[in-house]
């Protein structure tokens, strides 16, 4: 894939249930972007980004992932170039233990042994995980699941990183780890966030979500200073 952005063209989507939680959302991220997404609870933040790598569909509308239009033919290239980070840790870890987790994904790309081994050390370590390695998952406390579920999606090597609310539950020094590592990640990056300070440390533009549409759409310092 050439260019490393995300646009969202004219997306509504709308809730099995009936509910319409997107409408009608349009905003170009573009190659090297860190782009806050913020809003109140409710307001479309996660079904925003779940639509970036095909984990929901638009209703109507377009998603494209550099030149590639997100549908179910194209999942397996678009989810090797975006990595999504979930807003909860449990969505993401389900092997026996931490490496079997964070080993998954390369695997699954069939790279070799070695490649793999040397994907999962580096991601443990960028998130401070190295000693949980051998844990089961469930047994770890909430910060630390959210470092291992960051370090499965670090282990893809993904050239568009999607979080939704990164720093939830982490302590101060795992949240200045990550926000450093973030601040050195050189592509795309889209965070949906409550955490206002990371933002505007990380994030130059937000766009501001509002039931479902984009409200306000700048820089991130006005962004933060609007009612919402
Ligand atoms: N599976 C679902 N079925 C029906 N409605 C849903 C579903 N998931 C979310 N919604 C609704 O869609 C709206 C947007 O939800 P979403 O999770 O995207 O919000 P959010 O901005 O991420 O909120 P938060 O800050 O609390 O994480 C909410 O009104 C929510 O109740
Ligand atoms: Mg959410």
């Amino acid at each position: 894939m050439s260019h490393h952005y995300i646009r969202f063209t004219d997306v509504r989507y709308t809730y099995p249930n009936g509910y319409e939680a997107l409408a009608g959302i349009s905003f170009l991220a573009t190659h090297g972007e860190k782009v806050a997404v913020l809003g109140l609870n409710g307001a479309g933040k996660s079904t925003l980004l779940l639509h970036t790598n095909g984990l929901l569909f638009p209703t109507s509308g377009e998603v494209n992932v550099g030149d590639v239009p997100v549908t179910k033919s194209t999942l397996p290239i678009v989810r090797q170039s975006v990595g999504m980070v979930f807003q909860n840790p449990d969505d993401q870890l389900f092997m026996a233990t931490v490496e079997e987790d964070v080993a998954f994904g390369p695997m699954n790309m069939k790279l070799p042994q070695a490649e793999v081994e040397r994907r999962v050390s580096k991601a443990l370590a960028m998130v401070g995980a190295t000693e949980l390695r051998k844990r089961p998952p469930f047994t770890l406390s909430g910060g630390q699941k959210r470092a291992v579920a960051i370090a499965t999606v670090l282990a893809m090597e993904p050239s568009i990183l999607v979080m939704d609310e990164p720093t939830s539950d982490l302590d101060r020094r795992a949240r200045r780890d990550l926000i450093d590592l973030v601040k050195g990640f050189d592509h795309t990056c889209l965070i949906a966030t409550h955490d206002l300070d990371m933002a505007l440390e990380v994030c130059p533009r937000a766009i501001l979500i509002r039931d479902g549409i984009i409200a306000a759409d700048g820089p991130t310092e006005e962004i933060v200073g609007l009612e919402f």
